[in-house]
């Protein structure tokens, strides 16, 4: 029996891990035993808990409980914990997700233990070093020992870093996830009824990256797009916390007027909003791949993406933090035809189940040699 050491601690990363932790319950409980950490990255109860309960994710051994704070600290908070964790539980492998604080500190305490770094979302790159999640891919993927790309241009991207070695493109878990959950988000979730949008054209929109949060032009420009969207449909806005307090520190909550302000959903209800929208409007890395996955026009609020391919099928614009352009780029994506989302970039919904069989090579070839 192999021991894996999952790192998690935001709401990404715990949708993520829902789909790999089934397929190792599932399939692979003989042979893999995985401890769950929460970093305490995210800790709302909308944030984080929510997650665990709705998508059964077995609940983590730890919670290192290490807030949001500056990068520094938190990443140095989270690093002196997991290595204590690592020595004491020794495990063969430890498994990250994603680009965020939380993976950086679990690949670089496991590194420097020579405890083997799994990478799952291996090899994306927006090739914008300003984005504190560029830095923490970058350096994640260079100490991992295996990578598992969702895209082919993920494994092109790691190839031309000089990266070659335990590179596996497996497909994307999201797409797994949003699967798995699609149709009983549709039967489950009563959200659509209960903000009286049933039958009703309606925009969904998020936005937290740090890039337009902390930047009062950008934040400002953004809630001016979708206000202008607002005057013509119904505009649904769950609310990140870092976004709410951003808002209200620069007091432009008088832009989000005719706005439906909700706060963070559950994946069920979110997804459910997202299958029913005319368009979504973000700067998320994953929802722009779920309102690819089903089939609504995306419009991104960032100057670049890592999902490349939902911009080169012409299912996704990218607008900037520019209010004219989300309200055109919306406006045009109202005529876009289905054809856009034929194409299947992200696998094939098992990416979670390769990604288990991999990893067990990976150590059965270790332990023979
Ligand atoms: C983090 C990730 C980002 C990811 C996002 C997913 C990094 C550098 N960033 O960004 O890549 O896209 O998660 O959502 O790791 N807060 C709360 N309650 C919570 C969580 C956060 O109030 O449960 C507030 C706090 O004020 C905190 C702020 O949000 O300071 C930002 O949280 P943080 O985890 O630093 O970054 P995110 O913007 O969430
Ligand atoms: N999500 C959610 N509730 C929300 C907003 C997002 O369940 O209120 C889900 C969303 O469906 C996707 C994931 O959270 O699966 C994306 O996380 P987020 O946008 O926080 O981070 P990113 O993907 O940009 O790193």
């Amino acid at each position: 029996m192999y021991k894996i050491l999952t790192i998690v601690g935001a709401r990404p990363q715990f949708i993520k891990a829902a789909a790999v932790s089934r397929a190792i319950l599932d399939e692979f409980s003989t042979v893999l035993n995985e401890v769950i950490v929460h970093t305490g990255q995210h800790y709302d109860e909308n944030m984080s808990q929510v997650f665990f309960d709705e998508l059964e994710i077995p609940r983590p051994a730890v919670n290192l409980a290490v807030k949001a704070s500056s990068h520094g600290a938190m990443t140095g908070r989270m690093l002196e914990q997991i290595e204590e964790l690592i020595l004491s539980e020794q495990p063969d492998a430890i498994l990250i997700y994603g680009d965020t604080n939380s993976t950086l500190a679990g690949a670089l305490a496991a590194s420097k233990l020579h405890v083997p770094v799994f990478h799952v979302e291996a090899g994306l790159r927006s090739f914008n070093m300003k984005m504190p999640e560029e830095v923490n891919r970058i350096l994640s993927d260079r100490v991992s020992s295996l990578l598992f790309c969702p895209t082919d241009s993920a494994a092109e991207n790691l190839s031309a870093e000089g990266i070659n070695q335990g590179v596996s493109v497996v497909g994307d878990v999201m797409f797994d996830v949003a699967l798995f959950y699609q149709d009983l988000a549709k039967e489950k979730s009563r959200l659509i009824g209960e903000l009286d949008l049933s039958g009703t054209k309606y925009v969904l929109a998020t936005c937290h990256r740090a890039e337009n949060t902390d930047s009062f032009e950008r934040l400002s420009e953004i809630l001016r797009g979708l206000a202008a969207i607002a005057e013509q449909y119904p505009v649904v806005l769950p609310l990140h916390p870092r976004t709410k307090k951003l808002i209200e520190n620069y007091e432009l909550s008088n832009l989000l007027a005719k706005i439906v302000l909700l706060d963070p959903l559950p994946y069920l209800d979110m997804i459910a909003l997202e299958q029913g929208a005319t368009a979504i409007v973000t700067d998320s890395g994953g929802v722009q791949k779920e309102a690819f996955f089903c089939g609504v026009p995306c419009i991104t609020m960032r100057d670049e993406t890592e999902w490349i391919e939902t911009v080169a099928l012409g299912a996704n614009t990218l607008t900037g933090a520019d209010a004219g352009k989300i309200l055109s780029a919306f406006e045009s994506s109202q005529s876009s035809e289905s054809s856009r989302w034929a194409a299947k970039p992200y696998g094939d919904g098992q990416a979670s189940k390769a990604i288990a069989q991999h990893m067990i090579n990976f150590l059965n070839s270790k332990e023979g040699s």
